[in-house]
């Protein structure tokens, strides 16, 4: 015994080092908030994009400790000043959100005091904020009350816990896979088509409905497609639409597609992951018909400017969800309880979960809903602004976008691909605003993805300059006159 309880001191002696003492923590607390501040102050004349090579041998996890300042400098180095700076509203390339920094404080109170928000019984307050926020989404989409909802790492996992549920509502399964048929548009976000392999539904059938001119799914095609495969003894059991597609940012007609699923008894999903918010905006007419989905997902990591980390699904059939999601196990039976959808690891393929809820919570509280709304609008005016401006600069434009992304090309005869990404290449060189590139129509086309808080007016003037300037070199370079 006297043995033991020596090792067990011995062990303890080193093991405390986990236990910083108050002194201590205010030393690395000022460091790494001191850090945190003169990087939010340096974004706006940062760069927004940096390439270069990563310094592996920094990163090498090794016996022998770091200072805090010496780990920061590493974390400055590697890291911050590489890449595209997300947090920046420089960045306008994929879609951004920004991170507040009221989100950071609360999932630094998350981590310290350790939450555990998967089950009520655990921690009842914390999952109640969960759930709290959840309401809150329900709200803002008319969803019912009975609907219910969970808070995942962002939208592709939302996305797949949504159609797992469609799955197993209509229960595809076996024999009954390879008949049954998911509609959905071309420009759905990849994530869905990766969700649907994940969940054993890779040999469904894939219809990929017609789009207008605006990306958006052409209903009367979508119901003759339909009705079509019914006739054919097919299953058809979904619809995926978008509202705000990744590319585009266009709307799908909810309601129309809405009717249409009702009337032929499918699931009718909507992604509206980028674009969801905006239905607090004056864009909100767009969004009808949202409300009689039987899923959907939206990420406050993009439309609430949160830092990554937050997706959200809304369910309207809490049965299908429980199917695969609810588990009981012999060491979880102190938490059991009549109550299963109190639990979001009930909802969700986690158990185990950061308390995420509250990186919305606390920034809801402290800051209201109205400067959120207002950020949403301003990125809609912004995204007017640069297109105009794009224009006197003789870019054309894709079609009026319903959000905040939509894409540019400059129009050149003959090898206008080429000249647009030889363009894209300086843009990305120069690196004081990021933009990205996508595919439409197989024209190659810049894109713009308006969504970080920190965008403001003055961001889209520095991206004209950048892009005036790396207009003059691609022509240059391709001898095309100036004037
Ligand atoms: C429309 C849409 N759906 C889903 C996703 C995937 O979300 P996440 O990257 O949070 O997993 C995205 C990402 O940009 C998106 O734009």
């Amino acid at each position: 015994m006297k043995l033991l309880i020596k090792q067990i001191k011995e062990h303890e002696k080193i093991a405390n080092l986990l236990e910083i003492n108050a002194i201590e923590r205010q030393h690395l607390m000022n460091q790494v908030f001191t850090f945190a501040d003169e990087y939010i102050e340096s974004l706006s004349e940062a760069r927004s994009f940096i390439s270069k090579k990563v310094k592996q041998d920094s990163l090498k996890v090794k016996s022998k400790t770091k200072s805090i300042d010496k780990i920061l400098a590493i974390f400055k180095d590697e890291v911050t000043e590489n890449g595209i700076r997300t947090a920046s509203g420089g960045h306008i390339g994929y879609i951004p959100g920004g991170g507040i920094y009221a989100s950071a404080l609360a999932d630094f109170l998350a981590a310290v005091s350790n939450e555990y928000a998967g089950i009520y019984y655990v921690s009842p307050g914390a999952v109640e904020i969960e759930n709290e926020v959840i309401n809150w989404i329900k709200d803002i989409f008319s969803f019912p009350k009975s609907a219910i909802g969970n808070l995942a790492s962002g939208g592709s996992i939302s996305n797949l816990i949504a159609l797992t549920a469609a799955r197993d509502k209509h229960k595809i399964k076996n024999e009954k896979i390879p008949k049954s048929v998911v509609y959905l548009s071309h420009q759905a976000h990849h994530c869905i088509h990766k969700a649907l392999r994940i969940i054993g539904l890779e040999d469904v059938i894939i219809r990929y409905t017609q789009l207008d001119e605006f990306f958006k799914i052409n209903s009367v095609v979508l119901e003759n497609q339909i009705k079509s495969d019914k006739k054919n003894g097919l299953n058809p059991f979904l619809v995926i639409a978008s509202a705000g597609t990744t590319d585009v940012g266009a709307i799908d007609p909810l309601n129309e597609i809405a009717e249409i699923s009702k009337k032929h008894k499918l699931w009718f999903h909507v992604d509206a992951a980028y674009g969801g918010f905006f239905i607090l905006t004056s864009k909100k007419d767009l969004f009808k018909g949202i409300e009689k989905a039987d899923s959907i997902v939206v990420d406050p990591h993009k439309g609430m400017f949160l830092p990554y980390g937050l997706g959200a699904v809304l369910i309207k059939d809490a049965k299908a969800v429980l199917h695969s999601h609810h588990y009981s196990a012999n060491y979880m039976q102190d938490a059991a309880t009549d109550d299963l959808l109190k639990s979001p690891a009930n909802i969700s393929p986690e158990l185990t979960k950061h308390f995420r809820g509250l990186r919305l919570w606390l920034p809801l509280q402290l800051h209201g809903l109205k400067p959120f709304i207002a950020c949403l609008e301003e990125k809609l005016l912004l995204t007017r602004y640069f297109r105009e401006k794009l224009k006197t600069l003789g870019f054309n434009v894709g079609p009026e976008p319903d959000l905040s992304v939509s894409y540019f090309w400059y129009p050149v005869k003959g090898n206008q691909n080429e000249f647009n990404k030889r363009l894209m290449d300086y843009i990305h060189q120069d690196g004081s605003v990021f933009l990205s590139s996508t595919i439409l129509d197989n024209k190659f086309v810049i894109r713009m993805a308006i969504l970080s808080f920190r965008t403001k007016k003055a961001t889209i003037d520095k991206a004209l300059t950048m892009i005036e300037k790396s207009l003059k070199k691609t022509k240059k370079e391709f001898k095309i006159n100036s004037d």
